[in-house]
C-alpha cells in the first residue's frame, strides 16, 4: 500500500456533502476520473505496436489535464496501470512503467507552470525504482502547487485498497483504539488510499468498454458515468466538455429525492 505519508498529504479536501434534496443542474465536477482504455486497439487499427498507442495514450493525458485544469476541475484521477495490468506480456509492462518517467520528465515543468499538483494512488513500494523515482520527484516538485491534483492510479485496485483499509481497521480493534460498533463509512472511506480527496462527481470511461475494472468501486458509490466508444488516444478536449456537459445536466439525488418532488 502506498503509505500513508502519500495518501493523507494535504489532509482531507472539502468534500461537499451531498444534500439530498439538491438536485438540479450542476457546476463543473470537482473530481473527474477517468478509465484511459482503448490503446491497444487504436495501435491494432493502424497496424502499429500496443505500446505505440500507450504512448499516444500519454499524450492525450498531457491534453486533458490542461483542459480540465482550464475548465476547474480540482482532481482528476487517471488509471494508468492496474493491479491486474501486470499479467501482459513483459515488454508491455516494462513500456508502461516507463511512461511515467517521459510523462514527467517531459511534462512535468509545464504542470508546474500550470500550479498542477502530482499525486498518485496505488501499490507505490511495488513500482520499478525508476518509476518510483519519477513519481516521487514529481510529487515533491508539486507539493506546494495548489491548482488541479493529477492522481495517477498507479499498480491500483480497488479491492487490494479495500483489504489494506479493513487490516487497518483491524489493527486498530486489535489495538483496542476502536470498538466493532464504532466501525463506520466515514472510517473505512478515512482508511482508504483517496481519504484526502473528494470523491470522484464523474467517471469516463473510453472505448466502449461499459465496466468498472476494480477502480475505485467504493468511491464511485454515488459518481456519474459517462460512456464513450472514442478510443483514449483520440479522445480530446471536446469529448471532456461533453462529458461534463452531460453531466451538468443529470439530476443527483444520492438516493433521496429532488426538490421539485419535495411537496
Ligand atoms: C488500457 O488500454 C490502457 C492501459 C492499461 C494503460 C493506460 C495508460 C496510458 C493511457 C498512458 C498513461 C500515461 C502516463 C503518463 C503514465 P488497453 O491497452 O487495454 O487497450 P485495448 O483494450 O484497446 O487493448
Amino acid at each position: 500500500m502506498l503509505d500513508k505519508l502519500i495518501r493523507k498529504r494535504g489532509g482531507r479536501q472539502e468534500a461537499e456533502a451531498p444534500d439530498p434534496a439538491d438536485a438540479g443542474s450542476r457546476g463543473v465536477p470537482g473530481h473527474v476520473a477517468i478509465i484511459m482504455d482503448g490503446n491497444g486497439r487504436w495501435a491494432k487499427k493502424r497496424a502499429l505496436p500496443r505500446i505505440a498507442g500507450h504512448h499516444e495514450g500519454m499524450k492525450t493525458v498531457r491534453k486533458i489535464t490542461r483542459e480540465a485544469n482550464r475548465l476547474g476541475v480540482k482532481v482528476l484521477t487517471v488509471y494508468a496501470f492496474s493491479t491486474e495490468n501486470w499479467k501482459r506480456p513483459k515488454p508491455e509492462v516494462e513500456f508502461l512503467m516507463k511512461l511515467p518517467d517521459e510523462f514527467l520528465g517531459t511534462y512535468l515543468p509545464e504542470l508546474i507552470e500550470q500550479n498542477v499538483r502530482v499525486e498518485m494512488i496505488g501499490d507505490y513500494e511495488s513500482l520499478p525504482p525508476h518509476t518510483k523515482r519519477a513519481i516521487r520527484r514529481a510529487m515533491d516538485e508539486t507539493a506546494s502547487n495548489d491548482g488541479l491534483i493529477l492522481n495517477f492510479a498507479m499498480n491500483y485496485g480497488s479491492r487490494a485498497e479495500l483489504a489494506g483499509a479493513v487490516k487497518e481497521i483491524a489493527r486498530s480493534v486489535k489495538e483496542g483504539t476502536v470498538r466493532p460498533e464504532e466501525i463506520n463509512e466515514a472510517m473505512i472511506a478515512e482508511a482508504l488510499m483517496t481519504a484526502h480527496l473528494p470523491e470522484p462527481d464523474l467517471l469516463i470511461r473510453t472505448s466502449g468498454e461499459v465496466r468498472l475494472s476494480n477502480f475505485m468501486l467504493w468511491q464511485l458509490a454515488y459518481t456519474e458515468l459517462w460512456f464513450t466508444d472514442t478510443l483514449w488516444p483520440d479522445f480530446g478536449e471536446a469529448d471532456l466538455r461533453e462529458a461534463i456537459d452531460v453531466y451538468r445536466a443529470r439530476n443527483r439525488r444520492y438516493g433521496g429525492i429532488g426538490k421539485e418532488e419535495v411537496k
